[in-house]
């Protein structure tokens, strides 16, 4: 049976590739997409997931999420890495289809209420809707199945600074709620994704063998594989938000060590992970992974597509 998934996200270059791959994979079933700020404006999140979910021909709901962090200011959009309106030099794109009429944190607390035990949540943008969900329902944690997060990073160090990852950098106090509560965590941080990389090459390939999806992914990730170039010497892109969601139907391809983490939330540090020494529980942190299998999977999955 397929895994009731909900994906919160920025999109965002990575997120439309994780997206996408979870609507053709017959393992995942997608029950809702949940928007946030962080490599774009929450808003224009909202309205690229929605994008992303018309092209696909999927009417999974879209649910507007915060606009900013729980605590502190809002920090910059990631504009120079995914682009000024999410999707490489694409312009912006109209969807025909409206957000869901609850928020973020609402839809996701429904959900889980409506399958217990059954929804997986996967966010791979800052932990802000994942955080507010908790604190509108706490008894969630009894009833999600698990959750995966893209985000963080124990001994590789940070992509926006050299210590913290984007994602927990943008809320430092969502991600270290979400670590501190009692319920089933995977951290797929950059101690795996940065060893998961595409070429341009290969997406060439997802556009020849899908001329729609494929071909979408292609056109929005030039601008993503040129901000690799001068961010991290090579052209080509880390799959950062498809890691994630391949970790939960293929758990097998990661290497898993229980660690209990805290987030630092001042001064040069803030978003490290780093490990906690107060009574909060572990969770999996991701420090090995079959880089050849995720890869494989992702490129024939979105191979499959129209
Ligand atoms: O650090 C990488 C993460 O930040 C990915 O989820 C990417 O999409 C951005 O949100
Ligand atoms: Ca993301």
């Amino acid at each position: 049976m397929a895994t009731k998934v909900i994906i919160d996200t920025d999109p965002g270059v990575d997120d439309a590739m994780a997206v996408l791959f979870a609507c053709l994979h017959p393992e995942i079933e997608l029950i809702g997409l949940t928007s946030i700020f962080g490599n774009v404006t929450t808003n224009i999140a909202t309205r690229n997931a929605r994008v992303l979910l018309e092209l696909a021909g999927s009417d999974v709901p879209v649910a507007g999420g915060a606009q900013k962090p729980i605590v502190q200011a809002s920090k910059e959009v990631a504009w120079e890495v995914h682009g000024h309106d999410g999707f490489g030099t694409l312009p912006p794109i109209e969807p025909k289809t409206l957000p869901h009429r609850l928020s973020a944190a609402e839809f996701i607390c429904a959900e889980v209420n409506k399958h217990p035990g059954e929804v997986v949540l996967c966010p791979v943008g800052p932990l802000t809707n994942i955080a507010l969900a908790l604190e509108l329902d706490p008894t969630i944690t009894e009833k999600v199945k698990s959750v995966t997060v893209m985000g963080g990073s124990l001994a590789e160090g940070g992509n926006v600074t050299s210590y913290a990852e984007a994602n927990i950098w943008q809320d430092p106090e969502a991600a270290d709620k979400v670590f501190a509560a009692y319920w089933d965590v995977t951290m797929v941080g950059l101690d795996v994704t940065h060893q998961v990389k595409c070429t341009p090459d290969e997406f060439t390939g997802l556009a020849e063998a899908s001329p729609k999806l494929g071909g979408f992914l292609n056109k929005i990730s030039q601008f993503y594989f040129d901000f690799h170039i001068e961010a991290n010497g090579f052209r080509g892109c880390y799959m950062h938000d498809p890691a994630a969601v391949i970790s939960i139907i293929r758990p097998e391809f990661f290497g898993t060590e229980p660690k209990a983490l805290t987030v630092v939330n001042d001064g040069e540090r803030v978003g490290e992970t780093v490990v906690a020494n107060d009574n909060r529980p572990d969770i999996a942190v991701c420090l090995k992974v079959d880089e050849e299998a995720v890869r494989s999977l992702f490129l024939e999955t979105i191979k499959s597509g129209s």
